[in-house]
């Protein structure tokens, strides 16, 4: 099974979750089947979910609100809008990262964890253009966010990759 049509919550996920505002608002990007939108819901969070393709998420709980939205063509769908974190896992489309930095409220969250340079060797992705440089979420976070934690490695689950993956806080 694809890492990301397994239902499991990612560890990093499930480890910054309980540093948010309680009861904030949370937006989960590319979320595909809703796995992070569905576990942020059953812990009190108001959460906004966007995919290009939203026919995997079925069944959105009440507190999730689904948009469906192109976020590499057209407008960001959440213009004006602050959120007290943002996850994304598992996509990259690098011109977003600012935009994703200046949506967070102050004490906001960036929980950013995807594939990066190294994957190539274990299957895909193995376009560079989804494979995050050495230090890239480092400079995205650079000079606006304080990083509370950040690891570049290879893990063995849900299935071997190279992943970076960083939690880093607007202040
Ligand atoms: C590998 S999946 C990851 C899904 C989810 N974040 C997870 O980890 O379970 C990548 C997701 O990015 C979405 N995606 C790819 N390109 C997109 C785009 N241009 N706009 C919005 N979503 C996009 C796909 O539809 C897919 O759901």
């Amino acid at each position: 099974m694809h890492a990301h049509l397994d239902a499991t919550p990612s560890a990093w996920v499930r480890r910054w979750a309980a540093w948010v505002r309680p009861g904030g608002a949370v937006l989960d990007l590319a979320c595909g089947t809703g796995r992070h939108a569905r576990f942020l819901a059953q812990l009190g969070f108001e959460v906004d979910a966007v995919d290009r393709d939203i026919g995997l998420f079925a069944d959105a709980p009440p507190n999730v609100s689904l948009r469906q939205a192109d976020l590499e063509a057209g407008p960001w769908p959440y213009e004006g809008r602050g959120f007290d974190a943002i996850v994304v896992t598992n996509y990259l489309h690098r011109p977003l990262l600012p935009v994703l930095v200046d949506s967070l409220e102050r004490g906001g969250l960036l929980v950013y964890e995807t594939f990066a340079v190294g994957n190539e060797r274990f299957g895909k992705p193995s376009n560079p253009d989804f494979l995050l440089r050495p230090g890239e979420l480092l400079e995205a976070a650079s000079g606006k966010l304080r990083v509370i934690a950040y690891e570049d490695l290879v893990v063995e689950e849900p299935r071997p990759a190279a992943i970076q993956r960083i939690c880093a806080r607007l202040e």
